[in-house]
């Protein structure tokens, strides 16, 4: 090992969504794997990255990356498998006619309620919503496909599925959907106007800068339509090993606004650390289970394309977790980090921002379990 490893955990909040709460446009949807824009702002002045540059995130997820480098002006690329990121990366980022989308609400809220048939939800929709809340939403939704125009439609159909959540008595708690009784859950119309003029608020509020913003449907492994040193940074976070049921986690979504009611497995087989059908013998060297090897060959596959798409001397943060087993922890950071030398990266420092005490399912301590930051520099 011939870099430094540092600790830092006063960062440790900034890698999480967290932040976001309190900032106009990153707030929409609640993104529990995402990370700050605090984050990606303290990385634009390390980098020293300026007006005009391109910024390159291969898992946009909620598109964190994509907004700031609108306020800064930074030109950006956002890249992600899941239809909902993309699609969440794509509404918060676009510019908007705020008097269009007023008149637009206005419309929405004078159609008169009829009521639409339930028939065909899944249960677990069903157990997520009282029949009020889904006929509420139903009906909503039905009245925003009527919408020519694209930004407007998808605009409207991001604040129904904030409100959605708000009425619903499913959570999310890490990698599963969670119920809980509510007394007293309040009605879908009042909720759904008021994100609204929130999300107007906000669009008002957040100084963006020209750029340009492109978000693609694809996977990070194969980033072919991009040219070769197109792009002054890298700024990500991807999957972390072994926690990765991002799909089954967003099935309300997916079913209610993208009517994908079963898991395409093609699909969800193409995810980092899913495919363990592979041959992945070059990391049996490891001493991983079969899905850390497969882990290991795509981010593998993932690094080679980051390096081919920086430019000379273009630097990448990735941000990255321990990967958790019954029996041990396995150092993500430090073996993608020696993958990313193998590549020709030149490996700058890895600097741990959170430890976490993790247990089996008998309380019996595995070990500790770190969050780390790698930078790499072309
Ligand atoms: C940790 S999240 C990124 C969150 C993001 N930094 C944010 O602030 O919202 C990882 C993302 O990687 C995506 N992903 C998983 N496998 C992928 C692949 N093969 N190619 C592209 N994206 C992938 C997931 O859908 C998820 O949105």
């Amino acid at each position: 090992m011939d870099y430094i490893i540092e600790e830092k955990f006063e960062l440790g909040p900034l890698v999480t969504f967290v932040p976001n709460k309190k900032h106009p446009v990153y707030s929409w949807f609640h993104f529990k794997e995402g990370f700050s824009r605090d984050f990606v702002m303290m990385i634009f002045d390390q980098f020293k990255l300026m007006e005009g540059d391109w910024v390159l995130d291969p898992f946009c997820g909620s598109g964190t990356t994509l907004l700031a480098s609108k306020e800064r002006g930074i030109n950006s690329v956002g890249v992600d498998v899941m239809p909902l990121a993309v699609f969440l990366s794509q509404v918060k980022t676009m510019d908007y006619d705020l008097r269009h989308l007023k008149n637009v609400a206005q419309d929405i809220f004078s159609k008169r309620f009829t009521k639409p048939s339930i028939e065909g939800l899944s249960p677990l929709v069903r157990r997520a919503f009282t029949k009020y809340a889904l006929e509420d939403i139903l009906f909503f939704k039905q009245v925003i496909s009527e919408i020519r125009d694209v930004l407007a439609k998808n605009f409207f159909t991001l604040a129904l599925m904030i409100a959605a959540n708000k009425v619903s008595m499913a959570y999310k708690d890490g990698a599963v959907i969670k119920f809980r009784k509510r007394k007293h859950i309040p009605p879908l119309r009042p909720v759904f106007k008021r994100i609204v003029k929130k999300m107007f608020y906000d669009l008002k509020t957040l100084q963006t800068k020209k750029s340009i913003i492109k978000v693609y449907h694809a996977d990070a492994r194969r980033l072919d339509f991009l040219e070769d040193r197109s792009f002054n940074a890298v700024i990500t976070s991807p999957p972390y090993l072994n926690i990765i049921d991002y799909i089954k986690v967003y099935s309300i979504e997916n079913e209610l606004f993208f009517n994908q009611t079963k898991i395409d497995i093609h699909g969800l087989r193409s995810y980092i650390g899913i495919d363990i059908e592979k041959n992945y013998s070059e990391f049996d060297y490891l001493d991983v289970p079969p899905i850390g090897k497969a882990y290991f060959r795509d981010m593998k596959d993932v690094l080679s394309e980051l390096y081919r798409l920086l430019n000379e001397r273009g630097n990448a943060v990735l941000v990255v977790g321990e990967g958790v087993f019954p029996d041990k922890i396995i150092p993500v950071p430090i073996i993608l980090s020696e993958i990313a030398k193998d590549i020709g990266f030149h490996v700058k420092r890895i600097v741990h921002v959170n430890k976490r005490t993790v247990t089996d399912p008998n309380r019996k301590k595995i070990g500790i379990a770190l969050e780390s930051l790698i930078f790499l520099e072309k």
